[in-house]
């Protein structure tokens, strides 16, 4: 049986290689057109069938096993961010304000390998490996897109796997965890309106500054006071604005923010209460709120007996892991969810940061950079956990 981690090792100039060329040449969602180039022409070269123009800008090709069996989606993102590298890595991003501080170029660079792994291998694959290189995940609705093009038909996949390198942990640590483990993340946007008038005159005046301090204040009782203290929730306000001069009582200010959250019913219940205290606050102080959700991914909930499988392989195929088997990691979003609320799955945390090398920046920092050394694992990890799934 092939040794996926030796193979990967052997590997490992292919998988830098184009994880430093995209690093290099940054794209925000949905315009991922040369990253998109380049990852069909790589599919190609392999002989496979490839389809682009998949939610805009994502790529799609099958790996047709020589036996029978189920059909897996494999997923990796593509887009960068809005932000102005300050790593001063020789394959730092040569587009200014554009950089792959995610790691969204290594998971592209990581899939393409596995991609290598399992067509070499294909006379024994049973089943079908679906590659998808997906568009826009920084919240721009790059894997509903994939879905609205009907990623999960023809064939019609029945197990997902995808994973994320983890720069809060150290190059050898494993996140595969069952159940809920990235959270469910939405926005909010709230107008407080009162009755605009002048500073020195404030009871002629509805002072909507007022009310809008109080319910930033009074919204810190949802999660400390309506959610039991063995749930997790997040509210965050995050901006506030209003008025223009010093001598103006404004007539509105407007604040937004995020909700996050693992459990629906949580999730319910903050969004119950933080309507009933913006509204009642407001009311409370003679004003008036408008308040409006925008959901922006669901919770990402890990199926309990892949993620099994994929703790079995890592220990057989990944020398010195530090597996962690109980999760959530983060209060992050991630919207491969959309796809693995469709067709249940796993999505892989795979430690890369060397603090000894000053590789240890969080994700989204202008100096976030990653211990290329989590590449092979993480290639030796998807590639053997994708058998391992369509040998069942
Ligand atoms: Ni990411």
């Amino acid at each position: 049986m092939i040794d996926f981690y030796s193979e990967a090792q052997s590997l490992f100039p292919y998988t830098q290689a184009m994880r430093r060329d995209f690093h290099m040449h940054p794209e925000l969602g949905h315009q991922e057109v040369r990253t998109a180039g380049i990852v069909a022409r790589e599919l190609q070269t392999l002989g496979l069938e490839v389809t682009t123009g998949v939610g805009k800008t994502g790529v799609v090709a099958l790996i047709e096993g020589s036996k029978p069996g189920p059909t897996l989606l494999l997923r990796a993102d593509m887009d960068a961010l809005p932000i102005l590298e300050q790593t001063g890595a020789e394959y730092a991003s040569q587009t200014p304000g554009v950089m792959h501080a995610c790691g969204h170029d290594a998971h592209t660079a990581i899939l393409l390998t596995v991609a290598k792994i399992l067509n070499s291998i294909r006379n024994e694959l049973p089943g079908c490996v679906k590659l998808v290189f997906q568009p826009a995940e920084e919240g721009q609705g790059g894997a509903e897109g994939m879905l609205a093009d009907g990623v999960l038909e023809n064939p019609a996949v029945d197990v997902t796997l995808g994973l994320h390198v983890w720069n809060e942990n150290p190059v050898g640590w494993l996140g595969l965890a069952p159940g809920p483990t990235m959270a469910g993340t939405e926005i909010f946007k709230v107008r407080v309106s009162g009755k605009g008038g002048h500073g020195a005159i404030p009871h002629l005046a509805v002072d909507p500054v007022l009310a809008g301090a109080q319910i930033v204040s009074a919204l810190q009782s949802v999660v400390s006071r309506n959610i039991s203290p063995l749930q997790s929730a997040v509210v965050s306000v995050t901006t506030f604005h209003g008025g223009e001069a010093f001598n103006v009582i404004p007539p509105f200010v407007e604040l937004t923010g995020t909700i996050r959250s693992f459990d629906p019913q949580v999730r319910a219940t903050v969004v119950h209460r933080f309507d009933e205290i913006v509204n009642g606050v407001a009311a409370g102080l003679g004003c008036q709120a408008e308040i409006e959700h925008i959901v922006m991914t669901p919770a990402l909930v890990n199926d309990a007996q892949t993620a099994e499988i994929a703790q079995t392989v890592a220990m057989r195929v990944l020398p010195q892991s530090q597996i962690s088997t109980s999760g959530p990691f983060t209060m992050g979003g991630e919207d491969f969810a959309y796809m693995m609320e469709k067709v249940p799955g796993l999505f892989m945390f795979v430690g890369s940061a060397n603090p000894a090398k000053g590789l240890d920046y969080g994700h989204h920092h202008p100096k976030f950079d990653i211990d290329e050394t989590s590449l092979p694992r993480a290639v030796a990890l998807m590639a053997a956990t994708a058998l391992e799934l369509l040998s069942r």
